[in-house]
């Protein structure tokens, strides 16, 4: 009996490990607003591209374009409607190789003022919490997904251990 007692607080030490251990292995990552190096541009579908994505707290936006042409304004959700560019929250501009943290379990709008909104230059980006358990299969998870195979693995064997001897 009080052999059982200490394998199961054994096992449930082993599984608070690996929940810790999965926090710590999300590495943030970085969105290409559009898929490319330079895809914040007219005539791109950034909704379907942003329902593509899996956006966590503490990942970055990528927005690559023409300074000279474009800009990128963080805007709300009715000027995101509207295409306003005036009165913006944040202007992302720099030199057109423009990141933004995305610091808050939010949804961020953003659109290209001077006109380009009307021809589809904006985006809705819903930002969530980083989730406990890795259920997401993107390719930013890859070395997530690895790591969580290896530590079930190691549970595996750790419950075998525990089991048998
Ligand atoms: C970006 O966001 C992450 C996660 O919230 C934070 O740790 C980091 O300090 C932020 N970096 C900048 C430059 O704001
Ligand atoms: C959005 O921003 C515009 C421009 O600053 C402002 O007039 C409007 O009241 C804001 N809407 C909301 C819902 O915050
Ligand atoms: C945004 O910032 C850039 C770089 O500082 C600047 O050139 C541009 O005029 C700004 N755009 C707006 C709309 O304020």
């Amino acid at each position: 009996m009080e052999g059982l007692k200490s394998r199961v607080r054994w096992l449930m030490i082993l599984m608070v490990m690996i929940r810790v251990l999965h926090v710590e292995c999300r590495q943030p990552v970085l969105h290409r607003v559009g898929g490319g190096r330079f895809t914040w541009a007219p005539n791109i579908d950034f909704t379907e591209w942003s329902n593509q994505e899996n956006f966590y707290v503490g990942d970055w936006l990528y927005f690559g374009f023409d300074k000279h042409i474009y800009n990128v304004l963080e805007v709300n959700k009715t000027s995101y409607d509207n295409c306003i560019d005036k009165d913006f929250i944040y202007n992302v501009t720099r030199g057109g190789r423009d990141v933004f943290n995305l610091t808050e379990a939010n949804t961020y709008f953003f659109l290209s003022g001077r006109g380009y909104c009307f021809e589809g230059m904006k985006v809705a980006v819903q930002v969530r919490e980083i989730p406990p358990e890795p259920l997401l299969l993107n390719h930013g998870f890859q070395s997530y997904v690895y790591i969580h195979a290896i530590l079930l693995a190691m549970l595996a064997t750790a419950c075998a251990c525990i089991i048998l001897f």
